[in-house]
């Protein structure tokens, strides 16, 4: 294993390195990371590679906390420990219960399957002119004229976004997210930039919604109380911020990544045009294959044994969702793209108390896109090489050239 490191992003910059997580499910499946120059705050950590250890590790929110552990201040979700003030314990993702619940309670109406049903039709008529615009263009960057749109107009519609504001704010989003120019950890003046502005977007946004709320999500943040008192102005901004970055981000590389499996299999392609009754199975599949969140972090709260490894109160604990969704245990022939897989329980949206919020929603986006895409192209080719996003913690693509032609 002295050849693994998680944190030198380059090992991701060609796509999620599966060869390693083969090789950690077979040899060392809860194995002890050592700290090496990339890792973070200097410290090793552990990863949990096994579909079983990380179902279990997911289900005990109260031995692996979402916000923290041991004797740390900050901790969260992510392999660096981000401060107590903003984040820990602040974003939605990483708190834990009892206040994670409640403030996911007053959210949940707003993206369940009957609301969104509500939008369903506009959706579609958005990814309809989309693709239409996409094909018009004969080539096309597919990720940012085609998978990033439909998500982003989404998103701006479900937080009560102008939608002339959308682009700016998904500038500010990859500037945050992209690891083109830093490491791991590493802070630039440019994301610094980028996150205050969204912030301060986000801020403006809530106190224009305070004053005139409307039936948007940030309306809903803004106005809601916890035993009467409201979500705190930290609370709310980081909210925003979360959900424009998850909104957006892991659904336009799912959609990249499904269409990229797509156009290496024309004969699948083909089959979907023939059969939509085959659209939801693809689209599970497409969620399984790109994985597009890799992993998430926990703290562990109190000493605890986990696959004969005795992890203490403290450490660090890394749930690779990307390697359990490759685990020959659970899937047969894993590394085979198979839109009739069945059944596929995959963990892309993660699993236990924090599972995705948007996955109704995400889930509906991939299966517009992939129905307006089917009714009006023909045939899609790679026109050059697919740019893949050099990250540990999105599994995605920045460029992706290709050719859409129209039904003939
Ligand atoms: C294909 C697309 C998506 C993928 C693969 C994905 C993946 C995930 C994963 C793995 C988690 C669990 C995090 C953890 O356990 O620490 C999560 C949580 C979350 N996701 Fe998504 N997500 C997607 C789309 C979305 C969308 C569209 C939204 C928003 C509208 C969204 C909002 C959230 C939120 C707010 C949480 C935190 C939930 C909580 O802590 O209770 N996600 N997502």
């Amino acid at each position: 294993m002295d050849d693994i490191d998680l944190t030198a992003l380059d090992r991701f910059a060609c796509g999620f390195p599966h060869g390693i997580f083969d090789r950690l499910r077979a040899k060392a499946p809860v194995w002890w990371h050592p700290p090496t120059a990339h890792t973070p705050d200097g410290e090793g950590f552990w990863v949990l590679s096994r579909y079983a250890d990380i179902v279990a590790a997911a289900a005990d929110a109260d031995t692996f906390s979402s916000r923290g552990g041991g004797n740390r201040s900050g901790g969260g979700t992510i392999i660096e420990d981000l401060p107590a003030d903003w984040a820990a314990g602040v974003l939605l993702n990483m708190m834990d219960d009892p206040r994670h619940a409640r403030v996911r309670r007053l959210l949940t109406p707003s993206v369940a399957p009957r609301t969104l049903r509500l939008i369903e039709e506009e959706l579609r008529g958005r990814a309809t002119a989309i693709v239409a615009a996409a094909i018009a263009k004969g080539e096309c960057d597919f990720l940012l004229d085609l998978a990033a749109e439909l998500p982003l107009q989404a998103v701006a519609q479900l937080l009560g976004v102008p939608q002339q504001d959308r682009h700016q704010l998904f500038a500010w989003a990859n500037v945050a997210l992209d690891y083109e120019d830093r490491e791991l950890g590493e802070v630039t003046a440019r994301t610094r930039q980028a996150v205050a502005e969204t912030r301060a977007y986000g801020a403006q946004l809530l106190a224009a919604k305070r004053i005139e709320p409307a039936e948007d999500l940030m309306s809903l943040a803004a106005n809601a109380t916890i035993d009467g008192e409201p979500l705190s102005d930290m609370e709310q901004a980081m909210l925003f911020s979360l959900l424009i970055a998850a909104g957006s981000e892991t659904t336009r590389n799912s959609i990249a990544l499904g269409m990229a499996a797509l156009i290496e299999r024309p004969d699948v392609w083909r089959r979907l045009r023939e059969d939509r009754t085959l659209v939801d199975g693809a689209v599970e599949e497409m969620l399984r294959w790109a994985s597009s969140t890799p992993y998430n972090r926990r703290t562990a709260t109190r000493d605890h044994t986990l696959g004969g490894q005795r992890i203490r109160a403290g450490d660090k604990v890394t749930l690779w969702w990307a390697s359990a969704n490759r685990d020959a245990e659970v899937f047969t022939d894993p590394h085979r793209f198979d839109i009739e897989r069945r059944p596929n329980p995959h963990l892309a949206f993660g699993r236990g108390g924090h599972f995705c919020l948007g996955s109704a929603l995400a889930r509906m986006e991939m299966r517009v896109v992939f129905t307006a895409l089917l009714d009006q192209v023909g045939t899609a080719e790679l026109t050059g090489p697919i740019e893949h996003t050099r990250s540990n913690k999105h599994t995605g693509v920045r460029h992706m050239p290709v050719r859409l032609t129209a039904v003939g």
